[in-house]
């Protein structure tokens, strides 16, 4: 959905990629906005109203997609206070704003709580009594929910499995009764819901169904501990076809923690990122040269992985297209795909079947999660401009970084 072939050419919707490369240059990430919309229904529509959807700010966090998600009637599950003024500035509701995260600063709990946060989702007892002090002394109380770790394995890449006892993040369930009756005994504090995340990437809906089951017996086990909860958040982590994944329609989640869920009248809560815009996305980048060798041989594109990281991160596999269709009889090779940075892990994908020339546009697709919000300024390089493609539209969202930027800030002493 979004981009496809036509007469030859790769499009998103219907803007020749060969035109935004032209126009705003490479690297260049470019998003389709119908892409976006169509994910965004999959939720709503499974949902039914009987609950909402947060989009998770870390997955993309440029204000163009964040106001288009606002005006879809997305809330949003953020982790620091920068992602707080980025929802605000695109118009979106702190009241329909989580927030989570395990090192919550004192400043960023103040803000969140001055622009009437929606809930903060706390993560440890020591946070429960900062949240509780700080809400005193602003007069307020806080909405909060504990996130609740239900060990639970996910069965993804360690690096994205968040559910576990050994991970960083969350309570243990075991404990979560006792941190509740605490919560409800303190002034500053109101107690508003209960939430999980337990990893990204997730191919089965069993797992988060499981997770969800868990959250609504514990709630159950507080109501009957008088304490009475509006929402039950499931998390996001709802995994998305990179190669050649079949992951679980996204209405299997959904209607699996609506089940958990049954009669009772807890508003659902659902936090994804990768799902709405992974594959809303794609990065753009030619091709400076071409490095036949005796081992590999390589395709030296102007995307790095300062750009991009994935990849060598997490062992990430992302299709790569020319952007001219290739003719079944043009000569291919295959090649790693590697750009400008001085470092053997820089690499956007390893041992692909191309026809490409010096020159040749590439798109590096399903880059629309975690792709520019990893960026870095690595070896110097200013990163990439974005790009929002809507119909026969396209608008640039971020314009690329100048080199003056990056060394804006330094001073030399005396
Ligand atoms: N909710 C919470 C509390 C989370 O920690 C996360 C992601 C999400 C929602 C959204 O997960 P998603 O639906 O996007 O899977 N950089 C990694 C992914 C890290 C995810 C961290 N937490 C990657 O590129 O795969």
């Amino acid at each position: 959905m979004g981009f496809a072939y036509r007469q030859g050419s790769l499009h998103a919707e219907e803007v020749p990629l060969e035109e935004v490369a032209q126009r705003f240059g490479t690297p260049c990430y470019v998003y389709s906005r119908a892409a976006i919309e169509s994910a965004y229904a999959q939720f709503s529509t499974a949902l039914a109203g009987r609950g909402l959807v947060c989009y998770s700010v870390k997955a993309n966090s440029n204000l163009a997609v964040l106001a288009l998600l606002t005006r879809l009637g997305a809330g949003f599950d953020i982790v620091s206070g920068g992602e707080l003024e980025r929802v605000l500035a695109a118009g979106g509701d702190a009241r329909k704003t989580l927030f989570s995260g395990v090192g919550k600063s004192e400043a960023e709990i103040a803000f969140a709580l001055e622009r009437s946060i929606g809930c903060l989702n706390l993560e440890s007892e020591a946070e429960l009594k900062r949240v509780d002090a700080v809400a005193r002394r602003m007069g307020r109380r806080a909405p909060v929910a504990f996130r609740v770790n239900p060990d639970i394995d996910a069965r993804t890449h360690p690096y994205i499995s968040t559910g576990l006892r050994e991970n960083k993040f969350g309570v243990p369930h075991t404990e979560a009764r006792r941190l509740y009756a605490q919560a409800a005994s303190l002034p500053g504090i109101e107690l508003v819901g209960i939430g999980s995340h337990i990893g990204s990437l997730l191919a089965s809906a069993a797992p988060f169904v499981a997770a969800a089951e868990r959250l609504v017996a514990l709630a159950d086990q507080l109501e009957s501990d008088g304490i009475r909860l509006r929402h039950i958040d499931v998390g996001g982590g709802i995994g998305i076809r990179y190669r050649d994944e079949t992951p679980e329609p996204v209405a299997n989640f959904v209607s699996g923690a609506l089940g958990a869920l049954g009669r009772r009248k807890h508003a659902l809560i659902l936090d994804p990122g990768r799902a709405l815009v992974g594959n809303a996305g794609v990065l753009l980048a030619r091709v400076e040269y071409l490095k036949p060798g005796a081992a590999r041989n390589f395709l030296v594109v102007d995307a790095a992985m300062n750009d991009f990281i994935r990849a060598p991160l997490y062992d990430a596999w992302h299709e790569v297209r020319t952007v001219r269709e290739p003719e079944s009889n043009a000569a291919t090779a295959v090649y790693d795909i590697v750009g400008p940075v001085c470092e053997s892990a820089d690499f956007l994908a390893k041992g692909r079947q191309v026809a490409a020339r010096e020159g040749d546009l590439l798109a590096l697709m399903s880059a629309g999660a975690y792709g520019m919000v990893m960026s870095s300024n690595y070896n110097s390089r200013p990163r990439a401009a974005e790009v929002l493609v809507d119909g026969k539209a396209a608008h640039l969202v971020r314009r690329r970084e100048t080199v003056g930027e990056l060394f804006a800030g330094e001073r030399i002493p005396g």
